[in-house]
């Protein structure tokens, strides 16, 4: 049996990637599957807590175990950047912890027409111009929808010539200002996708407070133990 160290507590998990519409029937998107997400809102109900589940763009049998579980999660279903964060902001509200594991769209674009783009022969393809989203967890972070609410983001890196997968978690950790950041190494087949997943949790200084490596469940309890130590 599980512990019950999230019982009485209201916890809301972004899961997911968002996709910001071009037309009516197109997007831009990402690869996210989810699956640590959905992992994350899973263990903390195993744990007691009221959960809720925003899900942007899941696969519908995912979706569905979700909600109708052994320990079932609140389950609201957005598809872009904006619905997301309306989503997050009114669950949040009263929420004891936030987690965005959500793959975010950094930009959408400028408008969406409300008819189908079309092809025109003999016209090379019009530019899509974009815009920068909001950055969710950052104002989560900054606002504090509740003052003792404990804000967590994922960041998943791919090292390069300016630093290694650690050093640009510890510069999103401080930059973003929340209390807990999940840093995962991602590319080459690691993360997205997988079943597995490897994370080193930092605290908002940038300072090592956890590693977990195994199935996504495995590091998502890593990660509710970092946050229940944490909690008022
Ligand atoms: O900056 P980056 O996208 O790598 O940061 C990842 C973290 O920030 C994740 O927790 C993601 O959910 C969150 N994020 C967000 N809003 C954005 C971009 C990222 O909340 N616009």
């Amino acid at each position: 049996p599980e512990s019950q160290d999230l019982a009485g507590r209201d916890v809301v998990v972004s899961a997911g990637g968002t996709r910001e519409p071009i037309d009516p029937v197109r997007f831009i998107g990402n690869r996210s599957s989810g699956r640590q997400g959905v992992a994350l809102a899973q263990a903390a109900a195993a744990r007691g807590a009221h959960v809720t589940l925003v899900a942007a763009n899941l696969a519908q049998d995912v979706t569905e175990q979700v909600r109708t579980g052994e320990r079932p999660c609140a389950v609201v279903q957005v598809e872009s950047t904006a619905q997301l964060r309306d989503a997050v902001r009114a669950a949040g509200a009263d929420a004891d912890v936030v987690v965005m594991a959500a793959a975010v769209a950094d930009f959408r674009p400028a408008a969406t027409p409300d008819a189908k783009i079309k092809k025109v022969p003999g016209q090379g393809p019009a530019p899509i111009e974009l815009v920068e989203n909001p950055d969710i967890l950052a104002e989560l972070a900054r606002e504090r929808l509740r003052p003792d609410q404990v804000v967590v983001g994922f960041a998943a890196e791919t090292g390069d010539a300016s630093g290694s997968v650690l050093e640009h978690g510890r510069a999103k950790a401080r930059r973003k200002g929340a209390d807990l950041i999940a840093v995962n190494a991602v590319g080459s087949g690691r993360g997205f996708g997988t079943d597995s997943n490897e994370v080193t949790v930092l605290d908002g200084a940038g300072d090592v407070v956890g590693q977990a490596s195994g199935s996504k469940r495995a590091v998502a309890d890593a990660l509710w133990d970092a946050v229940v130590k944490l909690l008022p």
